[in-house]
């Protein structure tokens, strides 16, 4: 496994953050979020950046980060955004894990939580439903060409997700 770290790749709202909180709660590995990154780094919020600098600066800041996760993370989970496979070396950072869920089982977990609202308001790119769901049916072959795993999600718990992770890579 590249420097046996695992990335948790996957569409806006699937779960890769509860899933690596977990995850690495029951492994002991520690937990790196790459917009939790990029929001300290530029000391703002993501849709503020996209508002304010534009996505194409955003994806240049995942680039940078994703280059300093290769060189300098070690044994470690991370939760990369919605659209982070872009970089040229995710390949180099981790064994990548595909989080696969339907637009539709998305929408549905984001509307159990009682703060869904403000889950949809701070991704820009979940404003326009026509749009996202547009985009998921663009990535989910591209987000199959980069993952070393997949993982169907739908209808199973965080706990469950977390469990077949640890039982298909032998954690
Ligand atoms: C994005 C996903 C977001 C965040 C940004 C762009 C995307 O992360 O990086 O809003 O392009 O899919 P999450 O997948 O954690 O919501």
């Amino acid at each position: 496994m590249q420097n046996n770290n695992i990335i948790l790749m996957g569409f806006m709202g699937v779960g890769k953050g509860s899933v690596a909180r977990l995850l690495s709660k029951k492994t002991g590995r520690i937990n790196l979020d790459t917009d939790d990154l990029i929001e300290s780094m530029e000391n703002t919020k993501i849709k503020k950046i996209f508002a304010n600098e534009g996505e194409p600066y955003f994806r240049q800041t995942e680039k940078n980060l994703s280059l300093w996760l290769e060189s300098s993370v070690k044994n470690s989970i991370i939760s990369i955004g919605g659209g982070f496979f872009h970089v040229n070396n995710l390949q180099d950072i981790a064994h990548v894990i595909y989080l696969e869920s339907s637009f539709e089982a998305i929408l549905e977990r984001i509307n159990s939580f009682d703060n869904a609202k403000k889950k949809l308001k701070k991704r820009p790119l979940l404003q326009d439903m026509q749009k996202a769901k547009q985009l998921i049916s663009e990535r989910h072959p591209k987000y199959l060409a980069c993952a070393d795993t997949v993982i169907q999600t739908e209808g199973k718990t965080s706990a469950q997700i977390v469990d077949e992770i640890i039982s298909l890579l032998k954690l």
